[in-house]
This record gives C-alpha cells, sequence and structure tokens, in this order.
C-alpha cells in the first residue's frame, strides 16, 4: 500500500509540533509498503502556494524534543481564507489545485481553533483532512487537553516560582501575566501550580475593589507580599457588561495608554492599595523550548492516533483525547466552538476553598 499525506502546522507555534507530526510519520512508516511525506512551508501559506519539501523518515528521527516546527508556521486568518490574495489568487482554490496535483490521499493539519476553522472548510470542499489540536491555550473543544499546554503551564509555573522568591524579598505586589488569547485555562492551572494568591480569567470577572481587598486582607494577616496571576484576556466586571462593539473602543484606547491589562490593573492596584506593583510577562517564552513529558506522551498518542485514522480511511475528524482516550471527533461538530473555563469547575472551586482570590 502506498500513502500520500499533506502535513502543515499553522497559527501561533507550541511545543510537541514536531514530535505529533513524528507520531503520525513513525505510525504510517511502520504499517504501509510506501510513505510519501510532503511538508508544506509555513502552514497554509506553502499549500495556497505549493511550497513543500518531500520528507523521509530520517526527517522525522530525533525530534520528539525539539522546540517550534520543522516545517515553519505562520498565521493566515480563517476570516481572509475566502478573500483573494493582493494578485487575485482564490486561496481555496489554491490549496484544493496542490492537494490534487500531488495526488494527496490526506492533508493532516496540526493547529488551533483558527486554523480548524480553515481545516474544516477545506472538509467541506470535497479534501481528506485530519486535525490535531495543538495550543498552549488549550481552549479547542472536543477534546480535554491541547498538545502544547501542559509545557506552557511548565513555563508560566516557572515564571511565578521565581517572582515568589524576590516578592518575598521585597514585600510588593506583583502581577505574572499569562497567555491564554481569550481562555483562562493556562493561567489557573498556571496560578495554582505556582502558588498565586489572585487568579484573574476572563471567564470570571473581577471587580477591582475585590482584588484590592484580597490584598489588603493579605496584608493584615503579615503577609508581606501578593502575587497575581492575570491572564492576558482577563476583564473586569464593568467590561464585562459592555457591548462587543464598545468593549472593542476600550481595548483600543487601553493600548494607547498600557502595554496589556496587567498595567492598567496595576495602576488600579496601586490607586486603591498604595501598594508598589511589578510586572512580569513571560510572553512568548511560554510557546517555548522543548515539550515537557506529558506533552511527549499526548503527541505521540495523538500522532499515532492520527496514523490509525488514515490507516481506516476515517477522514474529517480532530483526533482528540478525552477521559484518557484517543478520540475522533467529526470536523463538523467541533469547529468554531471554544472550550472555555467554567466558573463552577472543580478546579476553580479547589482554588476557591484554599483561599484563592478571582476577584470576583
Ligand atoms: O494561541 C496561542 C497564543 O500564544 C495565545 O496564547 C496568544 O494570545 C497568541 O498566541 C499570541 O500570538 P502571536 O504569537 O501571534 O503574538
Amino acid at each position: 500500500m502506498i500513502k500520500r499525506i499533506g502535513l502543515l502546522t499553522s497559527g501561533g507555534d507550541c511545543q510537541a509540533l514536531n514530535a505529533t507530526m513524528r507520531g503520525v510519520v513513525k505510525g504510517l512508516t511502520n504499517s504501509v509498503d510506501e510513505l510519501e511525506v510532503y511538508g508544506f512551508d509555513d502552514g497554509y501559506k506553502g499549500l495556497i502556494y505549493g511550497k513543500y519539501q518531500m520528507l523521509t523518515a530520517k526527517d522525522f528521527s530525533g525530534i520528539l524534543t525539539q522546540g517550534g516546527t520543522i516545517l515553519g508556521t505562520s498565521r493566515q486568518p480563517f476570516k481572509l481564507m475566502r478573500v483573494p490574495d493582493e494578485n487575485g489568487l482564490d486561496k481555496v482554490e489554491a490549496m484544493k489545485r496542490t492537494y490534487y496535483k500531488l495526488c494527496l490521499d490526506c492533508l493532516v493539519i496540526l493547529g488551533g481553533n483558527g486554523t480548524q476553522k480553515t481545516a474544516n472548510l477545506l472538509r467541506e470542499e470535497g479534501l481528506n483532512i485530519i486535525h490535531l489540536p495543538k495550543t498552549i491555550d488549550n481552549d479547542i473543544w472536543g477534546t480535554d487537553m491541547t498538545f502544547g499546554f501542559q509545557s506552557a503551564v511548565n513555563i508560566a509555573t516557572n515564571a511565578i516560582d521565581c517572582i515568589h522568591t524576590t516578592a518575598a524579598s521585597h514585600g510588593r505586589v506583583f502581577i505574572v501575566e499569562v497567555m491564554g488569547h481569550k481562555v483562562g485555562s493556562l493561567t489557573l492551572h498556571a496560578g495554582i501550580a505556582g502558588g498565586a494568591d489572585i487568579i484573574l480569567i476572563p471567564e470570571i470577572p473581577y471587580d477591582i475593589k475585590k482584588v484590592a481587598e484580597a490584598i489588603n486582607r493579605r496584608a493584615r494577616a503579615g503577609k508581606r507580599f501578593t502575587i497575581l496571576a492575570v491572564a492576558e484576556g482577563a476583564i473586569s466586571k464593568e467590561d464585562a457588561k459592555l457591548p462587543k462593539k464598545k468593549y472593542k473602543e476600550k481595548l483600543e484606547a487601553r493600548a494607547k495608554k498600557y502595554p496589556s491589562v496587567s498595567y492598567e490593573i496595576a495602576d488600579q492596584i496601586s490607586a486603591e492599595t498604595g501598594a508598589e506593583v511589578r510586572i512580569t510577562v513571560p510572553g512568548h517564552t511560554q510557546r517555548g523550548g522543548e515539550p515537557c513529558a506529558y506533552d511527549r506522551v499526548l503527541s505521540t498518542r495523538i500522532g499515532a492516533g492520527a496514523a490509525e485514522a488514515i490507516l481506516d480511511g476515517e477522514y474529517g475528524v480532530m483526533i482528540g483525547i478525552v477521559e484518557g482516550k484517543i478520540k475522533r471527533v467529526p470536523l463538523a461538530e467541533c469547529a468554531g466552538k471554544l472550550k472555555t473555563v467554567d466558573p463552577k469547575d472543580q478546579t476553580v472551586l479547589a482554588a476557591k476553598r484554599i483561599g484563592i482570590s478571582f476577584g470576583d
């Protein structure tokens, strides 16, 4: 049996992209007579403009621990996929042309929510698609876990750990701003793991007075410092009530004054409590470096799961993990849905039980 597969990584990178592709290719190498692998450069860009490399099993050896992506990636917004490029090229038709020209049996697409929407569009256009859920945000509906998430949790946790020692020396308030886009999963987990005193996530809008109260309470109890884990998408109760358009305007106005939400919160905390506040933004370090052991196992399982789906000829699915088991989730069911933190989730309730404030 000969199999011709295309591989691409799209959107923001994360740890374990290489480990996952390795899982797919090794999983197939052991079961087919001949395998042709076309690796597209820089995500959908490579598929649109026919830029690819032919890869062999050897290219996937020794990359289990390597961060980033050997294929390169780029952001190609889903909403622009139906918009012709600057030369009038129909991107969707161009992607289909590349696929058919190379006589691919299927296209394996590693990416987050936006990438998944385009993967689903290509499925609707008749291509054989398998989507593999990558993102440090863990915000993909239909899978309990995305690869990249646990590695990022470790890095963000380490940032909070490091802040702990300096915070204790100086007796200040510290904010560690954590990535996650519109979802608070990464902040919630890193915040708990790093022993943050206050965790602010988009799903639980904060009241700055409650945040100040939590800081003052700690000071009265003789604690010399307070550490806040703040999601980059954290939102105040007031702002959460604004209509979408008004909130967008608010964010535009804020961007003129502050680099991110943490800086606004820091000013408000100083005004409310008189405390000296410092901000740390680990930023893209959270997506960098090698995948942690958990992600290496998860990505190997997801990669092998994709190989099995290809051998079964089952396409149009995301390979997720649900209650510990690899699951083929129809793209028609999951594409376009965001997985957010449930404010009543046991993890949130446990954090509240031990006295972590969410500023609500
Ligand atoms: O989706 C992953 C992510 O790292 C988010 O957490 C973050 O908001 C965004 O990507 C940053 O994107 P970029 O790398 O394009 O700045």
